[in-house]
């Protein structure tokens, strides 16, 4: 991670970080990511490959977010879950449960510094948290969904400063058993 103070966070045995900082989400062609709370799709595929890629290490997310998740899908499991809210006592409510509460984004990433596998720590969304975390995630992992379906929230565009590294495939499409085409798409951030 770099560009970033609390990137710079003490771990806990006082050696500096060098933890690598990544968004990973799935998106439309238009850039949808959520529709009333949760993802208008269904790409199984998808799920396993967030899973395979966030297992092991802290995971960082909205309050909306980790209440899409249905209550016995969270914490996700293998990872702990630190989740970004501004209500004050929200941490004490049974929704909380399984969470690690804090109240910034700059708190999010300390905490990660202190969680298992935190050689990688991933943001998990959802539209208000990638945005907040442009300037400061180094990798962005975007499955793209051919699909045109319509949502409410949408994906933050990685244009300027970032860079598309490689696709899978790196021509055409993934196919899901649903018929879905998909493919994975890999960014670098180039600068502040
Ligand atoms: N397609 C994908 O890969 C993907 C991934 C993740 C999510 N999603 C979808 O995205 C949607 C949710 O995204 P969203 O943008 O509505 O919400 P979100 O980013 O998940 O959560 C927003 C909430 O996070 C808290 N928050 C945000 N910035 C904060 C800050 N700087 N400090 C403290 N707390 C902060 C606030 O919680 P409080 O209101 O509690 O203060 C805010 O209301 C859902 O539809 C979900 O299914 C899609």
């Amino acid at each position: 991670m770099s560009g970033h103070p609390s990137h710079k966070a003490e771990s806990p045995d006082s050696r500096e970080s060098a933890s690598q900082l990544g968004m990973v989400w799935a998106q439309t062609t238009k850039g949808v990511i959520g529709r009333g709370g949760t993802m208008p799709w269904h790409l199984p595929e998808d799920l396993k490959h967030f899973s395979s890629l966030t297992t092991g290490h802290p995971v960082i997310m909205g309050r909306k977010t980790w209440e899409s998740f249905p209550p016995k899908y969270r914490p996700l499991p293998g990872r702990t879950n630190i989740v970004v809210t501004r209500q004050e006592g929200w941490a004490g409510t049974p929704e909380a449960e399984g969470a690690v509460v804090v109240s910034s984004l700059d708190e999010a990433l300390l905490e990660s510094q202190f969680a298992p596998g935190n050689d990688h720590v991933w943001i998990v969304g959802g539209g208000e948290i990638y945005r907040q975390s442009m300037g400061l995630a180094d990798v962005a992992v975007v499955t793209e969904i051919d699909s045109d379906v319509e949502g409410d929230t949408y994906a933050p565009e990685l244009g300027e400063h970032w860079r598309r590294e490689s696709t899978d495939p790196a021509e055409g499409w993934l196919e899901s058993k649903n018929g879905t085409k998909y493919r994975i798409a890999t960014w670098r951030r180039t600068e502040d």
